[in-house]
């Protein structure tokens, strides 16, 4: 399949791949071992791998410093996969902050109100773009959902003399319970039980993300992306109507995990039941879609 994008997790002080239990066959990589998985899905035909860098517990602060810090995980990270996969996988980076903060939110509080302070939050987005650009991203993800910041990252990376960095905007991406597993599998605990709904989508809303979309491809967005996939095949499909650059869907860590677990039981036959459901993604309208299968699907198909 020439239209996946694997996500990979690369976290600090690994020194060998380790299984995520919420996430069966999915590993959190050492950075030599993420180097070596992006080259082995390059070589299957995955065309894309998408990192997710992962402190050490206690590096986490209120802001989220260690994502940007010299010699840190996401520059050890993206330098390890970009060298090992140069330009034959495109490689992008997730860039967001609730890996990297105390408190699980995807950017800095204001300390009045104790929710996300959005225009703060912007230049460290811009910032950490800029760092994952300079340490070998093709791509840089930004997947808070802040107001403003395709433009922001957008100028962040121009000004930088990083042109040539494509933004990948998760431009619809809605509050959603299935992203459980994920949460997991970056060790983000929100703060007091709390949630993102001040800032993602409401599921119920459908003409939201059309405006969110055409914003994001307004401040400069090269590709708009919706998540999750399955629950918005309605959205990926208004979506596909209104915008010229391509599209991704997010098959995020809920939908695969329900995959497995069913799986596991032999309730379903795992892999056919995957490919059904990328097939309807990419049906509904998404150019490429993210997903945990990449590999699987890949190796299924013969690359
Ligand atoms: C935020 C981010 C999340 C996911 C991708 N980027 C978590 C969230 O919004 O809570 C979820 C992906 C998945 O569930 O597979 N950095």
């Amino acid at each position: 399949m020439d239209d996946l994008v694997a996500p990979l997790f690369v976290a600090d002080g690994q020194t060998e791949p380790s299984l995520i239990d919420a996430l069966p066959g999915v590993l959190r990589h050492s950075v030599d071992s993420a180097a070596v998985e992006a080259k082995r899905l390059g070589a299957l035909g995955v065309p894309g791998v998408i990192i997710f860098s992962l402190p050490k517990p206690g590096d986490k602060d209120a802001r989220g410093s260690a994502a940007a810090r010299s010699g840190g995980i996401t520059e050890r990270a993206l330098g390890a996969v970009r060298d090992g996969v140069a330009d034959s996988v495109v490689v992008m980076a997730d860039c967001c902050l609730d890996e990297f903060t105390d408190h699980g939110h995807c950017g800095v509080l204001d300390p009045a109100t104790g929710s996300v302070d959005n225009d703060a939050t912007l230049a460290l987005y811009a910032e950490l773009a800029v760092f994952q650009a300079t340490s070998g991203a093709h791509v840089v993800a930004p997947s808070g959902m802040m107001d403003g910041q395709v433009a922001a990252i957008r100028t962040g990376l121009d000004s930088a003399g990083q042109a040539e960095t494509a933004i990948l905007a998760y431009a619809a991406k809605y509050a959603s319970a299935l992203y459980g597993p994920f949460r997991e599998a970056a060790s983000v605990a929100i703060a007091g039980g709390g949630d993102r709904k001040g800032y993602q989508q409401d599921p119920a809303n459908r003409r939201e993300a059309v405006a969110e979309v055409t914003l994001d491809v307004a401040e400069g967005a090269d590709m708009v992306m919706v998540k999750p996939a399955l629950s918005t095949l309605d959205v990926i499909a208004d979506v596909r109507q209104v915008v010229e650059v391509p599209l991704a869907a997010y098959h995020v860590s809920g939908e695969y995990a329900m995959v497995k677990a069913a799986a596991e039981r032999g309730w379903i036959d795992g892999p056919a039941v995957a490919l059904e459901q990328i097939t309807a993604v990419k049906r509904a309208g998404a150019d490429f879609v993210l997903t945990y299968f990449a590999g699987e699907l890949a190796e299924l198909l013969g690359g």
